[in-house]
């Protein structure tokens, strides 16, 4: 039997439209939440993931702005307009697009973010706070790879998940997140050696190691719950996840699709994580 479809899309949706009490709410007691998109160089990647955010913001009734750098940029220039929108009480959320160009190092750019406002969850004290098991901000990737898990209705506890590939972005947060909700948990990565022996054994395999097609049906348990975290262009200028889909729907139990997986699901815990944001204002 083919596997059970995920779709994001629809995931995704019903969690903005959750979302509307809430900014419905803030919106009775004056608070308009507000993201703050830092978007340095000229990756198009980039713009575009950008521009699909302020959209999503735009729909949810939160406002957005955009905070150019071209290149060159200078670390302190984005420090310190960070550090302005610190004090910015119409901006609830900061975020910092990734890759930075150049030689910018992310971690002390992210640094500057204040931790009340770090709506991608990529600063130490958010991270910090995933590893200690406190209440903080989730990135939204993962955040969204549980969520397509919760709503599948695929157990978690005491199950294998295998996450392929250690980005802080993805793989790294998800580990602890599926490690939180009692899952045994391998984290493999491009020096793992025999890779299809180790995915082979995953009850929820979740594929983000940023290679096309890597993860094939022979490296798939039977009726496993796959998810697609990769975004990869072709040169054809098609989007390809890190599953073979063709193959892989054949053995899994669940599958997410490329595009309309998890991509959807990300933006959509941005806003989510701006909402809460806005709404521990309130104290
Ligand atoms: N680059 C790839 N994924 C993300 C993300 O979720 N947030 C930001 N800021 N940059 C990214």
């Amino acid at each position: 039997m083919p596997a059970k479809i995920i779709d994001g899309k629809a995931v995704a949706e019903s969690v903005r439209a959750a979302l509307q009490t809430r900014v419905a709410a803030l919106a009775a007691r004056g608070i308009r939440p507000g993201l703050a998109a830092i978007l340095a160089g000229a990756d198009p990647a980039s713009r575009l993931y950008v521009r699909n955010k302020v959209r999503a913001c735009g729909e949810a009734g939160l406002h957005s702005e955009v905070h150019e750098f071209p290149e060159p940029a200078c670390e302190n220039a984005l420090r310190e307009r960070i550090a302005k929108l610190n004090g910015d009480r119409r901006i609830h959320g900061i975020l910092v697009q990734l890759p930075l160009p150049g030689k910018l190092d992310a971690s002390r750019v992210l640094a500057a973010i204040a931790p009340a406002k770090d709506a991608d969850g990529f600063h130490a004290e958010s991270l910090g706070a995933l590893v200690q098991g406190r209440p903080g901000f989730v990135p939204g990737t993962p955040a969204g790879v549980m969520a397509l898990i919760e709503h599948a209705g695929v157990p978690i506890a005491g199950r294998h998940a295998v996450i392929v590939g250690r980005s802080t972005i993805a793989g790294k947060p998800a580990a602890l997140l599926l490690l939180q909700r009692d899952a045994t948990v391998t984290i493999c990565h491009s020096k793992t050696p025999d890779l299809a022996a180790v995915t082979r054994q995953a009850d929820i395999l979740v594929a983000a190691a940023g290679r096309a097609k890597l993860i094939t049906a022979g490296m798939v348990k039977p009726g496993a719950c796959v998810i697609d975290v990769g975004i990869n262009r072709g040169a054809d200028g098609k989007l390809a996840g890190d599953v073979d889909f063709d193959s892989v729907q054949d053995v899994a139990g669940w599958i997410t699709p490329v595009p309309g997986g998890v991509g959807p699901m990300t933006v959509a815990m941005l806003l989510v994580n701006t909402v809460k944001a806005a709404e521990q204002t309130l104290g």
